[in-house]
């Protein structure tokens, strides 16, 4: 358990007798990146579900940062932990400019109005920080309904790392993006990983290919390999039910 942010054994979750997670292990190093990969069903959403919460499991142990029993806490005080997560569906208000939405974001403003005015210096530096990581500095003025796709997927992450997380999820960030927005964002998730750890769930080969170090093989509830992509992509289990022989079926066509 010694310097996991995450530390998960022996976790199972069962919805009504089916199991979406059997018996999984899962050890995340501070400031690391892995991927979880896997087929369809395979348990990946519900084992970001567990680490934040929202689904408890029957059997297992889920620590994080060594102290904190993640078991035993609810959604949002595992949130105030540290713990963000990216959710596939946009959380951003398009009637908000891209700043305002940030500002929204920071912890302190949600939960008394006049911190922010006490704190507003500090606000400030927290948004600039944010836009130029995000790389968003330039429509900072503008209506998050007026950006691209990608770039709204931008400031989802941007909303998450204003927390400051210790750990980040996410959940399929390249899906309907373009390979130029593919590219920038596993830039950016290389460069949130250098702060926090952060687990991306994606079903893109090309991208994991591109900027995985450590990849989580999952299928049917079960991690069924880990390691490099170039060594998971050789596993013939992994190649039986997931890869494929041609190695990338999973690539999809943008890019
Ligand atoms: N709340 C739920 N109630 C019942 N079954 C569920 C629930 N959530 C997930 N499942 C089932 O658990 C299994 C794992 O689902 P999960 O969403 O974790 O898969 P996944 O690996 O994220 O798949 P995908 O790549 O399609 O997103 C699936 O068979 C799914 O139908
Ligand atoms: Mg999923």
């Amino acid at each position: 358990m010694k310097n996991d942010v995450l530390y998960m054994e022996a976790v199972s979750v069962s919805f009504d007798g089916f199991k979406a997670l059997n018996n999984v292990n899962l050890f995340i190093k501070q400031r690391e990146l892995r991927f979880l990969i896997g087929p369809n069903g395979a348990g990946k959403t519900t084992l970001l579900d567990v680490i934040c919460g929202k689904t408890k499991p029957d059997m297992g142990r889920v620590f994080y940062n060594e102290e904190f029993d993640l078991l035993r806490m609810k959604p949002s005080k595992i949130c105030k932990a540290g713990i963000s997560r990216k959710f596939q569906a946009p959380s951003v208000f398009g009637s908000l400019t891209v700043e305002e939405n940030l500002r929204l974001s920071i912890p302190k403003n949600r939960e008394l109005f006049s911190s922010f005015f006490d704190n507003q210096k500090g606000s400030i530096e927290t948004v600039d920080e944010v836009l130029e990581t995000v790389g968003l500095t330039e429509k900072r003025n503008w209506l998050a309904s007026q950006l691209a796709h990608g770039e709204k997927q931008w400031l989802e992450i941007g909303l998450t790392i204003i927390q400051k997380p210790k750990l980040l999820l996410v959940d399929e960030p390249v899906a309907g993006m373009t390979g130029g927005e593919r590219d920038k964002t596993g830039i950016l998730l290389t460069k949130i990983a250098k702060d926090c750890s952060v687990i991306v769930v994606e079903h893109d080969m090309k991208f994991v290919e591109r900027f995985s170090s450590t990849v989580t093989v999952l299928h049917e509830g079960r991690v069924i390999s880990d390691g490099s992509y170039e060594k998971v992509k050789k596993d013939p289990y992994v190649i039986d039910v997931y890869l494929g022989r041609d190695g990338g079926k999973h690539e999809s066509a943008a890019s």
